[in-house]
Order: C-alpha cells, then structure tokens, then sequence
C-alpha cells in the first residue's frame, strides 16, 4: 500500500486493474466510430458475403485504401468482433457476427445502435454548454446519424416484436385492427412502427404523428417505398395537439420520455381515445429502482439519457425529463395524473417495456 495522505490508502493492484478496465473503454468507445466506418464503407457486408478475407481482398471489394482496410481489420479482431486466422493471414465473421453486423432484417442487427450513439456522441459539444445552461437541446437540433441510428436501432426489434407479440399482447387489440381500427402513432419518428402496423393490418386506418417536420417528411418517403403511402396520414405536430377523436389504438413507441411534457401528451391521448380504446406506450427496458439498470443495457440508456433523451425532454415546455430509465411506477404516475385508470406491463424484450394503458 501507498499512502497519499493519512486517510486515502491507495491499493496500486486495484488502481492498475481500474486503469486497464478504462483502456478497454476507450477502446470499445473508438468501436463505435469503427463500427460506424465497417457498416457505411460495406466492410461487413463484404465480409458476411465471401468469407475468409485478406486487407487486400477487403480493399479491393470495397473499392477503399488498404492502409485503412488493413487497420480496421487488426481493430476488429483486437476487440474480438471478427476472428483472425494467423496462418492464412485471413479475417472471417463467425455465422452469428455476420447477422449481428450485416442482416438488418435481425433482431439482433446493431450498426444502428452504434449510428445512433456515434451521433449524439458528435454533439456532446452542445449538450456540456446546456448542461452548463441549465438548458435542453431538442431531438431536432442534432445531426441525422441521430434520427436514421434511432430508426435502424429500433427498427429490427419491432419487426421482430410488434405485430407477432407486443400487439397481441393487448387485450382484443388484434381483433379490432382486422376489422378495421383507427390508429395514432404518436411521436412516430421515421414511421418504422406506423409503417408495420399499416402493412399488418390492410383494413385499419393509420395516423404517424411527430413534432419533427424532417422526421414526418422521411417518414412519408419510407410509407411511399414500403407501398402503404395512401394508407397512412402524417402529420406534423406536438403530441399535446394531436388531432382527431374515438381511436381504437394509440401508439407511442420509445418517445413518451423525450417528450417535455409527457402529462399533457397524456392528457391528449386520453381526449382522443375511444372510450373502450387502448393505448400501447412501447419504452426502454427499466426498473423502478437506480440500481435495477445497473446492467449493460441500463448503461447504454442512461448513456443515452444523459446526452439525448433527458436534453430532448428540457428543450421542451415543462421540461419534465423522466429519463430513459423511468421504469413502471414512473410511467404509471403519468398516465394515472392524466386520468387512465388500467395500466399493466403487458409485454418485455431486452429492450423495451410494453405497457398497455386503458381509459
Ligand atoms: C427516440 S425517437 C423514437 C422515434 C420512433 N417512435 C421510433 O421508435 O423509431 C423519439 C421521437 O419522439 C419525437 N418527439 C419528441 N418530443 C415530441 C413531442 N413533444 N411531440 C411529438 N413528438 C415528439 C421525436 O421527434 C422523435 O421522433
């Protein structure tokens, strides 16, 4: 032991094994940017597709610099995201790393998480200046690798969730939508969720709702390709203001807590609702209690919390900023100030809590 003054003992091996836990940071948080850079220059998608492969094979195929290729490589395998086989001298994805980087039809896709905190992490500078302020700093003023991230990270799960267990996890919700129901998707974002529903459900009507005009417009786009565009309405607005009346289902998927005033948004739902309607908020995985989200997930909401959702959340009136990890008894404060009297967890995935709410 050292001492550095008559009470602060300094154990050197425990200090060591703090710093080398830290190097292992700064090398996952330089992943993110590496990540970002294997799935925009195709690097894994060229790897996925032929297998075994040399930098110059990789530079080749991707049309880049073998310097760079070369170096990626050795980072990718240092951080064990692909394997390297030193006799041939050839880097390979393992069948599972090839889904998990390259498939973005898989649940478990993830180039989108690293897009989106690559993004937010780009504009720290301005959250530390509203941190200072006492300020917020709205989901629109950030870069797009922050909206198109959010839509790639989410995407994949509700493909995977929301049609096949989270709606029919809801009592009579299915049903209703066959006949023909009418939907709100609130705080919709680039419309991953309207558009699924819409493609599930031919005989319902669809409402993306969002107070993002280039998130609305981008949306619009993706209803247009995906040919459900006649089908859903867009619009642009606060979800305090939403419109219309009697809808059998409101939506809100992962937005309640980046709203400023989420009580109002609820009190909206609320007058918009059909009397026997159902409203699916869709939110971060979470726990009631700090301690629950000690875990990897946890870590990377709260990451997010800090520099994206709580800043969202204060750019906005009231300025509530529940943060990414309110968990149940949270959001039921909310949704019961606002006058619903059911609230139940209806439904869970690593990612996300479902909860269904009833007038
Ligand atoms: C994390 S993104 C989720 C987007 C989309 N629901 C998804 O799952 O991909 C949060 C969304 O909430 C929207 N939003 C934030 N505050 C809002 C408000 N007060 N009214 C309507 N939308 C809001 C943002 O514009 C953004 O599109």
């Amino acid at each position: 032991m050292t001492t550095t003054d008559e009470t602060v003992q300094i154990d050197p091996d425990a200090l060591m094994a703090f710093v080398f836990r830290a190097v292992d940071e700064v090398g996952a948080a330089l992943n993110c940017a590496l990540v970002v850079m294997g799935d925009r220059l195709g690097y894994y998608r060229s790897l996925a597709e032929h297998g075994p492969t040399t930098p110059a094979e990789l530079a080749e195929r991707t049309a880049t610099d073998v310097h760079y290729a070369r170096e990626w490589l050795n980072a990718q395998a240092a951080g064990a995201f692909i394997g390297y086989e030193p006799e041939t001298g050839r880097y390979a994805l393992s069948p599972e790393q090839a889904v998990a980087l390259s498939d973005e039809s898989s649940p478990a896709f993830l180039p989108g998480l690293f897009q989106i905190a690559h993004g937010t992490m780009r504009d720290t500078p301005a959250i530390l200046e509203a941190a200072r302020a006492g300020a917020g700093y709205g989901w629109h003023q950030h870069n797009s690798d922050v909206h198109v991230g959010c839509e790639r990270f989410f995407r994949p799960g509700y493909l995977a969730n929301l049609v096949e267990a989270w709606l029919p996890a809801l009592d009579g919700v299915v049903d209703k939508l066959h006949r023909g129901g009418r939907v709100v998707d609130i705080g919709c974002g680039h419309g991953a969720s309207t558009i699924l529903m819409a493609q599930a459900f031919p005989d319902s009507s669809f409402v993306g709702s969002d107070y993002h005009l280039e998130s609305i417009d981008t949306a619009k786009e993706r209803a247009r390709e995906a040919g459900v565009g006649g089908r859903i309405r867009f619009e642009t607005v606060d979800a305090a203001a939403v419109d219309g009346a009697g809808y059998d289902l409101v939506t809100m998927f992962d937005c309640l807590h980046d709203m400023g005033d989420p009580v109002g948004a609820a009190r909206r739902v609320r007058e918009v609702i059909a009397d026997d309607g159902t409203w699916m908020i869709v939110e971060p995985a979470a726990g009631d209690r700090v301690e629950d989200n000690f875990n990897p997930v946890g870590r990377t909401y709260y990451g997010f919390s800090t520099l994206l959702c709580t800043p969202a959340s204060l750019s906005q009136e009231v300025g509530l900023a529940l943060g990414t990890q309110a968990g149940p008894a949270r959001i039921r404060e909310v949704v019961e100030t606002a006058g619903f009297s059911r609230f139940r967890l209806a439904a869970q995935t690593p990612f996300n809590n479902v909860y269904e709410v009833r007038p």
